[in-house]
């Protein structure tokens, strides 16, 4: 594998699996799609212009992955082996209150993307799927890739049909898909409207975390890097067709989370504040990664205790980066830095 065409790659996940690639594969190019929504962020990917031998090897594409026209452009036959599809509208919140960018990027970018990656030839395709397809779980079972797909919010109904088009693609068309399903991820580079980036920035300036509901609803957490070396093994070893769930086997109740943030930042747990529970709330998320552990001879290797106390150094270390998000600032990043030359 010479080139590959990742999508949505300014995002949090996407932009730790590229820097992952690149200092993996000292072979390997990358092209970077991403239309920089809010999410979109470039500065997740500058330190790699400090190092010639990586920034040699990556370029940036702004664009739609709605956009026909500009995706046929890029995927010219030949050109790319592959593609990783990361580019998606990712917050539940977001989706409760507007659907309407959550269907039409994660449905018709997708199947937009998948027609012109056929007509292309591409002949290995990643779709960066979420656990959230299946729905909720009660306090017991996980789920597997064999689990009935029952999503409830409007992120996760998105994200299963998109899901569904890439599993019709495969049996209409012989598209060598696979897709991968993973439970919450955290680690450097997570826009900070997600659970732990958002507290870690409330509770370092002394402001309330917003708990929703009892704090009693369970999630799966994995290390960021866990989730792109899996990626990496689905998109390298995973065979066409088939779906592998990931996950870090740290099943956590909101509040314990919240309690060991406020333990590692040294603040107080008065901090929490009980707010109003989030519509439809999916009560439990868990996951069983037998088969990729398997299949694929992946393990997670980050440890939770390890991977929340490197992730909360970094965001301590990092506040320049989330106060340019706050500000707004990071929007015009892009402009700034390559502005004169477009
Ligand atoms: P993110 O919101 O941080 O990043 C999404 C990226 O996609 C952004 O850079 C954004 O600019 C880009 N994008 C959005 N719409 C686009 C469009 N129409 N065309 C081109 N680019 C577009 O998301 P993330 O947390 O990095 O998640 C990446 C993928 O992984 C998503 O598909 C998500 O469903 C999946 N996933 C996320 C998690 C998680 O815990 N964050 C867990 C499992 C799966
Ligand atoms: P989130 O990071 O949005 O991921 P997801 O909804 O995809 O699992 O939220 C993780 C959990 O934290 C989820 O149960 C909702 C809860 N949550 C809060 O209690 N307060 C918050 O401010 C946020 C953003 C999330």
């Amino acid at each position: 594998m010479k080139r590959i065409l990742v999508t949505g790659g300014c995002g949090f996940i996407g932009s730790n699996f590229i820097r992952h690639e690149l200092a993996t594969y000292p072979e390997l190019s990358i092209i970077n799609l991403d239309k920089l929504t809010y999410a979109g962020n470039p500065e997740n990917l500058a330190d790699l212009a400090n190092d010639p031998a990586l920034a040699a090897r990556y370029e940036f594409a702004r664009g739609d992955i709605c956009d026909r026209e500009f995706l046929t452009g890029l995927l010219q036959p030949g050109g790319i082996d592959a593609v990783v599809h990361f580019a998606a509208e990712s917050h539940v919140d977001r989706s409760i209150l507007d659907s309407g960018p959550f269907v039409q990027t994660n449905i018709v970018g997708t199947q937009v993307l998948l027609d012109c990656c056929r007509q292309a030839g591409i002949s290995r395709y990643v779709q960066v799927s979420t656990d959230e397809v299946y729905g909720s779980l009660g306090d017991d079972g996980k789920f597997t890739e064999e689990t009935p797909l029952a999503p409830n919010s409007p992120y996760s109904a998105s994200k299963t049909a998109a899901d569904l088009l890439v599993r019709a693609y495969f049996h209409t068309f012989g598209f060598p898909a696979v897709t991968t399903r993973c439970s919450n991820n955290y680690g450097p580079y997570q826009f900070p409207e997600k659970l732990i980036p958002l507290f870690i920035s409330n509770a370092s300036q002394d402001q309330p975390l917003p708990v929703y509901g009892t704090g009693l609803n369970v999630r799966d957490w994995i290390h960021v890097l866990d989730h792109c070396r899996g990626i990496d093994a689905a998109l390298r070893r995973g065979t066409p067709g088939e779906v592998y769930n990931f996950g870090g086997d740290c099943e956590l109740t909101n509040l314990d989370l919240t309690y060991s943030l406020l333990e590692a930042l040294g603040k107080p747990k008065t901090l929490i504040k009980y707010v109003a529970d989030r519509p439809g709330h999916d009560h439990r998320y868990a996951i069983d990664a037998t088969k990729a552990k398997r299949e694929l001879d992946w393990e997670p290797q980050v440890t939770f205790r390890e991977g929340l106390k490197q992730t909360v150094e970094w965001y301590q270390a990092n506040t320049d980066w989330i106060a340019r998000i706050k500000s707004g600032e990071y929007l015009s990043y892009y402009e700034r830095q390559y502005g004169a030359r477009l």
